[in-house]
């Protein structure tokens, strides 16, 4: 029984072909977008096929555990949380209950959830509540009670006070005659000249003031055609319906908008031109800080498009194109239009030259020239879902302060590039993280990156070698180790037959020293061998790597000695001690060690050169 209902979900995406043929001709979309719909559907199947397994699992836990013959349905108990938290029909659940011999506590379960839909409810409406909503039933009331929509053309005009009239007050519940003293009312007026949040554009803000005092604006919607102005009275001495008002608009912030809605035509405009025709806007904000514009694209866009997109918008800025608004009857729609009149192009629509300005259908408010943008930055691009990219910006001063930005912290790593060693690292770690916060042009991003890739590349540490080096360079590499590998042994052996020429000279029976090849054990070996043949004596060579605090130890007794063997690592094992050895081992009269702190190294020394004059 089960088994059959997942099969027939898992069936669904595999009709829509039979459906598109079926109703094709009344509904072509789904012709149009047949593969697409059987995609969406595929993908949620396979994800309640998920949900299921998920869900199965629970279930088989909660029927191996339960007491007694009923599945709890109460809340946050087996029944309810396979539904609430796993989306477990119900009905699946008493079903499955049903082939182990098990019932559900179907009536628990229906008050649990009808307490959680509740909980949900009031969650949202307090969302909901922190603004006034108008929905149709109260806009169908001013019809009713004669009230026009609210002319709004007045917002297109700037740096001007609006008269106007009270026409209804709005409580988000119910309409009322006198303002209240409190928090959140809302105002229709006969006609206005703030800007309703529209279209991407965030409201205006101001005041509505007259004989009762004034009317602090803080959020504009439109509903219906009717404009809400919400806010609040601010020491009012009654503000009535019918009371004539002047409407004050905060021109100074709407000054900061209007550039960033301009730009965002311009940035479509230049999507389209670098990346093509497919560039469909999804969406776009424009506030008082930033813009952001969402679009359609498959793919990252590269760095250097990104310069051409930026560099497009701010040579529109540079030309100094003024911007045209047109209403266009009969719909009527606004066309606005960059650098062309919107007359121009109606008289000749096919002109091949109108491709290259930017012509939209909006109802924005924007800035009468483009050099009012000043400049345009880029900040950056990314992908919010499947096949839509999102590009926030800065205009203005914004922008201007990110280029300032960008070009000082590529100052800051041309400066740090003159390091070397651990303070170039020090540096290069510190200008990463700077970097990948900073609000600079997204095309410079990529270019500081860069920079700071091929320092990284410069001081990539080369393991034992113990100096910065260019890791791509496989090659360089094996012939740089190589090279001071025998620079090493060279170094090491030279040192260890002076110190033993000279101890054989002045009749001693054995020899110590150290030398100077960091944890290079080969080439300590080596220097331990050369001595032991050369010379026939009793060697112990220390190396140590300071960075790391460790020490390399390599023992020698030669075979003309009794127990060569043993003795040898008797010595080792005494001087390990200090310096912490890892336990040492050998043969052939050879021993060798490795110490995790070489700090004691004196002391070790002092201690080898005791035992060998008791012991050697
Ligand atoms: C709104 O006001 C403007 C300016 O007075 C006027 O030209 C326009 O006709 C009015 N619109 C409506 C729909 O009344
Ligand atoms: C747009 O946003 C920027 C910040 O991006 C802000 O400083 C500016 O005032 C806004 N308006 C304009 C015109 O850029
Ligand atoms: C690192 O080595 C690669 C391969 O030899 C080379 O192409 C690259 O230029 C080198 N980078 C630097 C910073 O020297």
């Amino acid at each position: 029984m089960f088994v059959i209902f997942c099969l027939m979900i898992a069936m669904i995406s595999s009709l829509v072909g039979i459906v598109a043929k079926v109703m094709g001709d009344v509904f072509p979309e789904l012709k149009q977008y047949q593969s697409k719909i059987q995609e969406i559907i595929a993908e949620e199947e396979a994800s309640f096929g998920r949900t299921l397994v998920k869900g199965i699992e629970k279930f088989k836990k909660a029927a191996q555990d339960v007491q007694g013959t009923t599945i709890s349905g109460q809340a946050c108990t087996e029944a309810f949380i396979l539904w609430d938290t796993y989306g477990f029909p119900i009905d699946l659940t008493q079903l499955m209950a049903e082939e182990r011999g098990l019932t559900v506590d179907v009536e628990g379960f229906n008050i649990a959830m009808e307490e959680a839909r509740q909980k949900a409810r009031s969650a949202r409406s307090k969302v909901v509540g922190e603004s006034i909503v108008m929905d149709a039933d109260a806009t169908s009331e001013l019809h009713k009670n004669g009230v026009a929509t609210t002319n709004d053309s007045y917002k297109f005009i700037w740096n001007q006070e609006h008269e106007s009239v009270v026409k209804a007050i709005y409580t988000g519940s119910e309409f009322i005659e006198i303002a209240p003293d409190v928090a959140d009312i809302g105002i229709v007026l006969e006609s206005t000249s703030f800007y309703a949040e529209k279209g991407g554009q965030i409201y205006d803000t101001g005041s509505i003031e007259g004989s009762f005092g004034s009317f602090i604006v803080n959020n504009v919607q439109v509903y219906g055609g009717f404009v809400l102005h919400i806010g609040s009275v601010n020491g009012g001495k009654g503000l009535y319906v019918g009371d004539k008002v002047t409407c004050k608009v905060d021109y100074d912030r709407r000054s900061l908008i209007a550039p960033n809605h301009t730009c965002t035509h311009m940035l479509n405009f230049a999507l389209r031109e670098v990346l093509g025709d497919h560039v469909d806007q999804k969406g776009s904000i424009v506030l008082p800080e930033k813009l952001r514009f969402d679009f359609s694209h498959g793919k990252p866009v590269h760095p250097e498009d990104l310069k051409k997109i930026e560099s497009i918008v701010n040579q529109q800025i540079t030309d100094e194109l003024d911007v045209y608004a047109n209403e266009i009857y009969p719909d009527p729609v606004r066309v606005v239009s960059i650098g062309r009149k919107v007359e121009d192009l109606l008289q000749d629509p096919d002109n091949k030259e109108w491709l290259s300005i930017s012509t939209e259908l909006c109802g924005g408010t924007h800035i009468s020239n483009t050099r009012e943008a000043k400049s345009f930055a880029l900040l950056s691009e990314e992908g919010i879902a499947k096949g839509v990219r999102r590009i926030t910006a800065v205009t203005t001063e914004c922008a201007f302060k990110a280029l300032e930005l960008a070009s000082s912290m590529s100052a800051e790593i041309s400066e740090a590039s003159k390091s070397e060693g651990s303070l170039l690292e020090k540096k290069v770690a510190a200008l990463k993280s700077k970097i990948d916060a900073a609000a600079i042009p997204a095309a410079l991003k990529a270019d500081l990156r860069t920079k700071i890739s091929q320092l990284e590349v410069r001081m990539v540490f080369c393991g034992s070698l113990n100096f910065f080096c260019n890791t791509s360079d496989q090659d360089g590499i094996r012939k740089l180790k190589k090279k001071i590998a025998e620079e090493n042994v060279q170094k090491a052996v030279k040192a260890a037959i002076d110190v033993a020429t000279i101890a054989a000279s002045e009749g001693k029976t054995f020899c110590i020293t150290q030398v100077d090849v960091g944890l290079d054990t080969a080439a300590v070996r080596e220097a331990v061998l050369k001595v032991l043949e050369q010379q026939g004596l009793p060697i112990m060579v220390f190396s140590t790597d300071e960075t790391l605090n460790k020490a390399v130890v390599y023992a020698g007794v030669p075979n003309t000695s009794p127990k060569n063997g043993q003795v040898v690592l008797e010595w080792l094992n005494e001087v390990m001690k200090p310096l912490k050895g890892k336990g040492g081992g050998g043969k052939n009269g050879i021993a060798q060690d490795q110490g995790s702190d070489a700090s004691c190294l004196g002391e070790a020394m002092d201690i080898a050169a005791k035992f060998a004059s008791l012991k050697l």
